[in-house]
């Protein structure tokens, strides 16, 4: 992770520009999911941004992005109007291709500028971990093009119970947020929280385990559900994760057939099923602090495989101040959002650290993100 600012961008603009191998141009072009953008708008977008901020903002040379900001830019693309916009992917690598020479020559002369963006390495830093989230929302783009594979492969799954193993943490002090230069504004500044005692599961939930709700009546049982969950739930039709299907007999999990499914983390479920599942189970989620306290301690088994989803909606630690734009957490403020943390197999080395926070609408089911337990 730490070969320097410019080879780790090279790596990451190509891996980025690799994730239209293999497709066809209907599925570069398509929108997977109606929360997904098309897999071209993604590369378009972190070259777009990569060249935003350090060519523009720093060099003030917006030759480039005068002309794509209309398309690239997503608080003023609408995510339905892009697909038809987006170049082909002819285009796009030879763009891409160009975009990546004019910027290396621009970090090449960032070392001799003095600009506040460039200070300790930041701007790089930003750019790097832009590329990473991407990229990991363009392996879930390839994630949902491949539900449409031809035959579901049965599982052989015994379902479980809840677990009943939890670790007990004494009230302590901790320091939680990120002081590193890689931090978002969200994780700062760092803080000491004292959490109240409490027990957390070493383990996340399992698959194994969420059939066991599911024949116990997870989707069906009124009261093991909030009420926005519940009506969510009967107007989707949601009975079962995302990404697995009902067979005649048994279950087919898409992209996940190994022999060991049963012992694998869940994922494909939004918040809502979480708080279903840990009412079902007769505990709660964590809170994110506790499971921040608890990844410090050391206590958490089975941590970045899959994001798990806590009991807080996303929210600004004391003293939050917007860096470097309004736009990256600020409008998340608002109540909608729920924190995931830790982090999934599909995701870079550049946002596993403990104090990462993600967050996304309680309804969001194509992000990989289970859950672990928590008790009072
Ligand atoms: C933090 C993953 C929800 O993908 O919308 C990417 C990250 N912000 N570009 C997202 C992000 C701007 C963000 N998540
Ligand atoms: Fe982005």
């Amino acid at each position: 992770m730490t070969a320097n600012p410019p080879t780790r961008i090279a790596q990451l603009r190509q891996a980025s520009v690799a994730m239209l191998d293999g497709l066809t141009p209907a599925q570069q072009r398509c929108q997977s999911h109606p929360e997904l953008s098309p897999m071209l708008w993604h590369v378009g977008h972190v070259l777009f941004m990569e060249t935003y901020w350090l060519a523009e903002r720093v060099f003030g040379d917006t030759s480039v992005t005068h002309a794509w900001r209309d398309l690239y830019v997503p608080e003023i693309s609408a995510k339905d109007e892009r697909s038809a916009r987006l170049p082909d992917a002819a285009d796009l690598r030879a763009w891409a291709s160009a975009l990546a020479e004019q910027n290396d020559a621009y970090w090449q002369r960032a070392n001799d500028v003095d600009h506040p963006l460039l200070a300790d390495g930041y701007l790089a830093a930003f750019v790097r971990q832009h590329y990473a989230q991407h990229l990991e929302t363009m392996r879930l783009v390839r994630a949902q093009l491949a539900l449409d594979a031809p035959e579901p492969v049965a599982l052989t799954m015994e379902p479980a119970a809840p677990d009943s193993h939890f670790e007990t943490i004494a009230a302590h002090s901790v320091n939680i947020g990120t002081d590193t230069i890689d931090a978002y504004d969200n994780e700062q500044p760092v803080f000491t929280a004292y959490p109240a005692p409490f027990a957390i599961a070493p383990h996340c939930v399992t698959n194994a385990q969420w059939l066991g709700f599911i024949e116990s009546g997870g989707y069906q049982r009124r009261e093991w559900w909030d009420a926005p969950g519940w009506a969510w739930r009967e107007q989707a039709a949601v009975e079962h994760p995302q990404h697995w299907q009902p067979l005649a007999e048994g279950w087919a999990i898409a992209g996940d057939e190994a022999a060991d499914t049963g012992q694998q983390p869940v994922h494909g479920i939004g918040w809502y099923e979480a708080r279903a599942y840990a009412r079902y189970a007769q505990a709660r989620l964590p809170r994110e602090l506790e499971w921040e306290a608890a990844r410090r301690a050391g206590v958490l088994r089975d941590v970045e495989q899959v994001w798990e989803w806590c009991a807080d909606a996303f929210y600004p630690y004391p003293g939050f101040r917007p860096f470097p734009y309004d736009g990256y957490s600020m409008p998340w403020f608002d109540g909608a959002h729920f924190v995931a943390r830790g982090a999934s197999v599909h995701s870079e080395p550049e946002v596993r650290r403990p104090g990462f926070r993600n967050f996304y609408p309680p309804t969001h089911r194509h992000v990989h993100a289970g859950l672990r337990l928590a008790r009072a």
